[in-house]
């Protein structure tokens, strides 16, 4: 299996993602959650991170807490989508769970330098702030790592925390402005493929009749975090923007996009955190990621269905 740490700011849909992942063993194998800042305050998404692994029955998946704040400025959350806890929606009991002592910077730079080069992904479903700092404090690490694959940013579909701006791109523009600029290969899952992934009601229907604690938990997750996208897009159901990640690993063909250079703006006012991809081609910059465009949305939410059903 494929070894990865969930860098994460558990969020409903970050919890998706971690569940996506924790129920294909044979294709991925997870390392460790490193809990980050984003959608609500440090202490929160560490513990989520912990009670989705036990609503998974996986308690031996190792979590460690990370940045409690962006590298250069002051922390913005999100419980406008995700509720006070980040997980709101289904009554979940608190974490029996410890979490480790050490630091996620120390275990992501630990764990890079430990494994053999290439063998680590790294999944980042939230601000950039660890693996920014991870690759800050330790370059040698950038280049043993296989990948990573990430959601955030925009192109067409632009802002959903800004105008211009997507969430975890606009929390740490100074992180990811470091990341993309490292040099590691990058793929992105911005907005215009996790816009596509929506958890309709006969799709959230599925999850309920799994007639488990995981598929009740999935279901109530969505139904309380699709009121935020209902209202401002008049979307169809809410968008499961992180499980595209976990899914890319399980079947990259489910998805489409173009290697293009990306670059984060960290100056302007109006546009801070702007992820300005180069889909056409109009510059001579290199190629730095592969921005994903678009997404077999049937395929996606059959593979989601089936795999929850194994929790
Ligand atoms: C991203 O921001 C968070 O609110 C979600 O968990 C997702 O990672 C979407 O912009
Ligand atoms: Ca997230």
């Amino acid at each position: 299996p494929r070894k990865i740490i969930i860098d994460t700011d558990p969020g409903q849909d970050d919890a998706v993602a971690i569940l996506l992942a924790l129920a294909s063993p044979e294709e991925i194998e997870v390392l460790g959650l490193t809990a980050v800042a984003g959608n609500v305050p440090l202490p929160l998404t560490a513990r989520n991170a912990r009670i989705v692994c036990e609503l998974a029955g996986r308690p031996e998946i190792r979590v460690f807490a990370g940045c409690d704040a962006p590298l250069k400025r002051k922390l913005v959350t999100a419980e406008h989508v995700h509720g006070k806890s980040g997980l709101d929606g289904p009554e979940l009991s608190e974490p029996t769970i410890a979490l480790e002592d050490q630091h996620a910077v120390g275990f992501i730079i630990e764990t890079l330098r430990n494994e053999p080069a290439g063998t680590v992904t790294l999944c980042p479903l939230g601000p950039l702030t660890n693996i920014a700092k991870a690759f800050a404090s330790a370059p040698d690490i950038v280049e043993k790592v296989q990948e990573i694959v990430l959601m955030g940013g925009a192109y067409f579909e632009v802002g959903n925390i800004t105008p211009a701006a997507e969430f975890n791109i606009y929390v740490d523009p100074e992180a990811a402005d470091i990341v993309f600029k490292s040099g590691a290969p990058i793929v992105v899952m911005p907005l215009d493929v996790t816009h596509k992934a929506l958890v309709t009601s006969e799709r959230n229907d599925a999850f309920r009749a799994l007639g488990t604690p995981v598929g009740l938990a999935v279901a109530q997750m969505t139904d309380f975090f699709e009121r935020f996208d209902k209202e401002k897009y008049g979307s169809n159901g809410a968008p499961l923007h992180d499980p595209c990640v976990t899914a890319y690993l399980l079947q990259p063909d489910l998805f489409s996009g173009r290697r293009i250079n990306v670059e984060i703006e960290t100056t302007s006012e109006l546009t801070l955190g702007m992820t300005v991809a180069d889909w056409w081609g109009v510059t001579d910059r290199p190629a730095n990621a592969t921005f994903i465009g678009d997404l077999d949305a049937d395929g996606f939410f059959a593979l989601l269905t089936e795999r929850l059903a194994r929790l």
